[in-house]
């Protein structure tokens, strides 16, 4: 497995690997790397010949310089992982290079990176699609896979690449879960043992919310249901809940007519957590 600091040291692996004729699958991510990132890269390893996944805390996606400097990091542990899932090459770089001094150029998908979960973290979105971008752009692979559990990321993502002819194709992955329902994340560790057992309370709404689609159900009902059910939990509280037309991210109203994305974000503490569901009447 080779590991790359700099931007041409990975030039160089990809393009060594181009020369054996692979074709080359990317899986982005800000390490802490947990079995979610590990379906991942299967999936890009089930979809070309060769993996990079590049490991890059991002700070430009960060809201509160707080929740960055709190984001977990365990570098030796994310390498021996990949390591042992047969990656190829790992691209680490440093925030001079993604971001050389003097830097200002952004990508941004102007509409859908500041509605719904982008509408309460103003400059999210932007800084994913300026992250994600520049990696493209280093690596030029042929496929990269993201998580459904980012529902809006990937929506995101699409656009993106869609909008900037990006020679890259873009996967969803489902979510990968613990045993007891929670999203994995690498933000479940910074909570405490009560907040954990509370914020089984995500998927227990979206849950209830589903089950509710089997009679038939309005935008109203599922809203009232989640809200409800988060409300009952006195350690978390509800930050968004977005119920809108699956792929066009569209807000819906009244009877429930195709495939509806749940999208929640909820808070204990200072830590928000996301998790999302897609329903079909
Ligand atoms: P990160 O949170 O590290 O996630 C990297 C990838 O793993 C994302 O595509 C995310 O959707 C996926 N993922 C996280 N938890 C998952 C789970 N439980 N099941 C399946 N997939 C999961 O998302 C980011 O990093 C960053 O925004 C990034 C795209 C790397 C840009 O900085």
């Amino acid at each position: 497995m080779l590991i790359c600091r700099s931007v041409s040291e990975c030039r160089d692996a990809v393009a060594a690997l181009r020369k054996q004729g692979k074709t080359i699958g990317m899986v982005p991510t800000m390490g802490f790397l947990h079995a979610g990132h590990m379906s991942l890269i299967e999936t890009a390893q089930s979809q070309a010949e060769a993996v990079v996944v590049s490991i890059f805390v991002n700070p430009t996606q960060f809201g509160e310089s707080a929740d960055l400097d709190a984001y977990p990091r365990n570098e030796s542990g994310d390498l021996a992982m990949l390591r042992e899932a047969g990656v190829g090459v790992v691209f680490l770089p440093e925030v001079d290079t993604m971001y050389p001094p003097g830097d200002e150029t952004i990508v941004e998908t102007t509409h859908l990176a500041n509605v719904l979960h982008g509408a309460v973290r103003p400059g999210h979105f932007r800084g994913v699609t300026t992250v994600v971008a520049r990696l493209f752009n280093i690596v030029q692979p042929d496929t990269a896979v993201f998580g459904e559990k980012d529902y809006q990321q990937l929506q995101v993502i699409k656009r993106m690449v869609a909008d900037l002819h990006m020679p890259v194709t873009i996967i969803g992955a489902p979510t990968v879960r613990e045993t007891d329902g929670l999203a994995m994340s690498s933000r479940n560790v910074r909570l405490s043992a009560e907040d954990r057992a509370a914020a089984l309370v995500l998927s227990r709404a979206l849950d209830a919310a589903q089950a509710s689609t089997a009679t038939g159900t309005t935008v109203a009902t599922l809203s009232k249901i989640i809200t409800d059910t988060i409300a009952a939990e006195p350690r978390a509280s509800l930050k968004g809940l977005d119920i809108v037309a699956a792929e066009s991210l569209t807000v819906i109203d009244g009877p429930l007519t195709g495939p509806t994305a749940i999208m929640i974000s909820v808070a204990f503490g200072d830590i928000l957590l996301i998790d999302q569901r897609v329903v079909t009447p």
